[in-house]
């Protein structure tokens, strides 16, 4: 056995996996100034993080996997960014769908994904039905994503449900209230991670995080691995969750 591979059997027997993962995968624009280049170079470098992280996640038997891939803020890039970040997420999605299928990853989406352009949109689609049946991974592609978003958007449905008489205001509690949000069936994050060293949230799943345990490596995305990813779990299987109280 390799290393690696040890170190992954040691994860498992350890037992007290994260049953959900979500990553701010930051850090690609520096990785490719560093190296003197323009960062849709960091973009493409940090696919195959993505892959590593998925394959990783896989293996380790995580059952959920949120990936936060484009921010509704991120359209405010210079356009040529934009068009280029979704060429690459077109080309990703199309030539992994066999891979995926293979790992038994399920591709689901959350976000404004009306924004998305046609042709993204529509391999996007390909994928997720393609995937629709794999049950190893659930794969969360966070994409014109945005929490405060995702919020307003679940009170619109919550409001409109209530002036059709479907619903009442006074049974409206915390679990009533998520089942309003786009991925109703996914459990909260147990570990966000970071990576490239920001200590913020960059409008992530606001609702969904309020017990996340959060890690932050320096590590840029492209420089994000297998390796990075297990360190991320040992991290969390180390600490110590209260929830508010007091431990025995
Ligand atoms: C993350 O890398 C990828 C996206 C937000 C799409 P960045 O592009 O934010 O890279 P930095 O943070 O500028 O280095
Ligand atoms: C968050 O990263 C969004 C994604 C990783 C997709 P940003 O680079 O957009 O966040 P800020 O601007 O540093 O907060
Ligand atoms: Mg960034």
């Amino acid at each position: 056995m390799n290393p690696l591979e040890e170190r992954a059997r040691a994860i498992q027997a350890h037992g007290n996996l994260p049953r959900h993962v979500a990553v701010i995968m930051d850090g690609n624009g520096r990785w490719a100034e560093r190296r003197g280049q323009p960062r849709i170079f960091g973009h493409r470098a940090g696919m195959k993080s993505v892959r590593a992280v998925i394959e990783a996640a896989g293996d380790l038997g995580i059952e959920a996997l949120t990936l936060y891939a484009f921010s509704k803020e991120n359209w405010k890039r210079p356009p040529a960014e934009v068009d280029a970040l979704m060429g690459l997420l077109r080309r990703y999605m199309k030539s992994e769908r066999e891979e995926l299928i293979e790992r038994g990853a399920r591709i689901e989406a959350i976000g404004d994904l009306d924004q998305l352009g046609g042709a993204a949109r529509a391999e996007l689609d390909r994928l997720i039905e393609a995937t629709a049946h794999c049950d190893r991974l659930r794969v969360t592609l966070a994409l014109s994503y945005g929490g405060r978003a995702e919020i307003v958007e679940a009170a619109r449905r919550i409001a409109r449900a209530a002036v059709a008489g479907n619903l009442d205001p006074q049974s409206l509690d915390e679990p009533a209230f998520a089942r309003f949000l786009y991925s109703p069936d996914l459990p909260d994050p147990d570990l966000l991670v970071r990576t490239s060293g920001e200590m913020r949230i960059s409008n992530f799943l606001l609702w969904q995080i309020a017990y996340a345990e959060l890690y932050v490596t320096e590590t840029l995305w492209p420089d994000f691995g297998r390796e990075a990813f297990f360190e991320a779990i040992e991290d969390y299987q180390s600490r110590e969750r209260r929830f508010g109280r007091v431990m025995a």
